[in-house]
């Protein structure tokens, strides 16, 4: 199968990429990435080593821009579209919600468009749990929960799940769409909470929790969403929607004192720090229907998955390092001044 990848040069592309050449042996990949501050050529140098000009092949593009995808989709034909590209941080979109609104939204509608024009096959949505909202303290997302997205992210991706589902229902057009939760693993922009607190302990600097630390994520190894995608693409029903997760929920400061405990550092560096606007309290997700129509079920414990992820970082300190820009500095600069405001 000839399949084209967006942002496959950010985190969990990347790793499907990878994933995906591994696994099978005649499978074609094209990667179209439009290289944001989150998309990191360099978290494919091994497969583009291995692979480069014959299974794998790089597309620079925006999602946005209909001229760049049909040029993409018309010298790579692909069989199958799946759709990673997006701003994909909650804070940034607080801090600025328009790029959200034009790869997420804008984009998904060109990238859908353009895939139904040229008669693609297949069309796999990327969307997340937190398009369902925040739960109390019981209860799981299903593929019913009505959609109540909180924060200018997720209603951005709220918003493409929308028209990717009436894609479907007017055009017949064969979409899936995934909802995950949180993802670990290796190639993780440093801005998301474990690596981010990864570095901070590294660099024996505070690490920052948002409010009381209880808010509650359901921790997925980003290898199994990718096992997930897999199975939504290649058995996934037209128009279904497809739930995710690593039936691991943990509280924000579990995960901190953990990371702390597994890099043999001190919990003094700890710091409870004003809550993030909107802040969703709690994730989990009832993946029962994958787990029935596709077989998915995760296969990483979280603690194991985290202690090998924190050695992942350990022994990646380069990339860590290169990845960490001006740019991305200057953000975490910014959003520190200007979320003291909110
Ligand atoms: P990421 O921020 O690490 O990577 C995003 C990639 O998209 C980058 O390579 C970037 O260059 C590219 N990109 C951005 N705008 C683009 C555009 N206009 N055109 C082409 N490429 C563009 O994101 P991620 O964490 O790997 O998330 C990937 C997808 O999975 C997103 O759709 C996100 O909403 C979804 N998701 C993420 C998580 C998670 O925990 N990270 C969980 C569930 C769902
Ligand atoms: O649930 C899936 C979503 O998970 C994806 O759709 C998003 O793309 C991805 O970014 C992630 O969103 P979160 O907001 O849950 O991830 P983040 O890593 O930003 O934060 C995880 C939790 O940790 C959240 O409750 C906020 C908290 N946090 C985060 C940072 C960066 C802190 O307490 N301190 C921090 O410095």
């Amino acid at each position: 199968m000839r399949i084209l990848v967006t942002g496959g040069c950010g985190f969990i592309g990347s790793n499907f990429i990878r994933f995906v050449l591994e696994q099978n042996s005649s499978d074609v990949l094209i990667n179209f990435d439009k290289l944001t501050y989150a998309g990191n050529p360099a978290n494919l140098a091994d497969v583009e080593k291995i692979y480069g000009g014959g299974r794998y092949h790089f597309c620079l593009g925006d999602i946005a821009d209909r001229e760049h995808v049909l040029a993409a989709l018309e010298e790579y034909k692909p069989d199958a579209v799946i759709n990673f590209a997006a701003e994909s941080h909650v804070d940034r979109s607080i801090h600025d919600a328009m790029p959200f609104i034009n790869t997420n939204i804008v984009g998904t509608q060109v990238l859908l468009q353009a895939c139904f024009d040229l008669g693609i096959q297949r069309f796999v949505q990327i969307s997340t749990d937190e398009v369902y909202g925040s739960l109390g303290p019981e209860g799981k997302f299903t593929e019913q929960t009505p959609l109540d997205p909180r924060s200018p992210y997720s209603a951005s991706k709220a918003s493409a799940d929308f028209l990717a589902s009436a894609f479907w229902h007017t055009h017949g057009f064969p979409v899936v769409i995934t909802r995950c939760s949180n993802n670990y693993g290796p190639y993780q922009f440093p801005e998301k909470l474990i690596p981010f607190m990864f570095r901070q302990a590294v660099n024996n600097e505070a690490l920052p929790v948002y409010g009381d630390g209880l808010n509650v994520r359901d921790w997925i190894h980003v290898k199994d969403h990718c096992r997930g995608v897999w199975l939504a693409l290649t058995k996934g029903a037209p128009g279904a929607v497809y739930n995710f997760g690593g039936d691991a929920e943990r509280s924000n400061i579990e995960v901190v004192r953990r990371i702390l405990q597994i890099m043999g550092k001190s919990e003094d560096l700890i710091r409870y720090v004003k809550d993030r606007p909107g802040h969703d309290r709690r994730y989990a997700m009832d993946f029962s229907l994958a787990a029935r129509e596709l077989g998915f079920a995760p296969e990483h414990s979280f603690e194991q998955g985290l202690a090998e992820t924190v050695k992942w970082y350990q022994d990646n300190s380069e990339w860590l390092d290169t990845i960490v820009s001006g740019a991305y500095l200057e953000f975490i600069n910014q959003w520190y001044t200007k979320r003291e405001r909110l």
